[in-house]
């Protein structure tokens, strides 16, 4: 079967990851969770003394660092899905938390953090069969993608399906609030010099604020024979 890459780029909690594990399910692709990398640094700067209770960052303290941050994915067999982990600890369960949220657009606007994630993009996703999600995946880290994918919501639904995501895990945060921590991730991911979040020209616009999530891969997954990008 002749395998593609699929970019999946997009604003924060448009369901990005929810279309790249059900389409990574679908084609029996490797799926690469690009914002658990930045999340990980993130946790690393927080745990570390790099940040201070006014969320400012120590940029030299982190650059010195940067050569101990070790980002790497393995597969939980529990959970049939990649975890994310950080010098050999897994800490997926640490990273999707409001205080990680709002500081990891701040540390993945560093350009020497985005030259090293990319770099380790490149290489975990070197070959076919991936499907990655992020911000920059069409635009830079593959540009050469053959499919992609750019997507967006109404902020209030994307405020409410985060909110429930943090309720599961037993984090309570009001809806005004969940939705300016978007808008603020949104702005500074969009306003930032390094690899800003921009729509590719090629890429292909997906408004899921209506539709269920079946509707959303049924959507990919036609487009792909559409577009016959993957022949037998
Ligand atoms: O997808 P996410 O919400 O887990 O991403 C967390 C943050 O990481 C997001 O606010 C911006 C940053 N990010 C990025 O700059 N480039 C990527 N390719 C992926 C994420």
């Amino acid at each position: 079967m002749h395998k593609i890459t699929i970019a999946i780029d997009g604003y924060s909690s448009c369901g990005k990851s929810t279309l790249a594990k059900a389409l990574a399910q679908e084609l029996n692709y490797k799926y690469i969770d690009t914002g658990a990398m930045y999340r990980a640094v993130a946790w690393y700067a927080l745990k570390n003394g790099i940040i201070d209770q006014d969320q400012n960052i120590n940029n030299n303290l982190l650059l010195a660092n940067l050569n101990k941050i070790d980002v790497s994915f393995e597969f939980n067999q529990h959970t049939q899905q990649s975890d994310v982990y950080l010098n050999g600890h897994n800490i997926e369960s640490n990273i999707r938390t409001m205080e990680v949220s709002s500081i990891v657009s701040k540390i993945s606007s560093i350009k020497e953090v985005r030259e090293k994630m990319v770099a380790l993009q490149r290489i975990m996703g070197e070959g076919k069969g991936f499907i990655l999600d992020g911000r920059d995946i069409g635009t830079h880290v593959f540009p050469k993608a053959e499919l992609k994918l750019f997507m967006t919501a109404n902020t209030d639904i994307r405020a409410k399906r985060r909110q429930d995501e943090y309720f599961s895990k037993q984090q309570y945060f009001s809806l005004e609030e969940v939705k300016q921590s978007l808008i603020d991730r949104d702005n500074e991911d969009i306003n930032r010099q390094e690899n800003p979040l921009i729509q590719a020209q090629d890429a292909v616009v997906i408004d899921n604020s209506d539709i269920s999530r079946e509707q959303q891969l049924a959507f990919v997954l036609k487009l792909i024979e559409d577009l016959k990008l993957i022949s037998e």
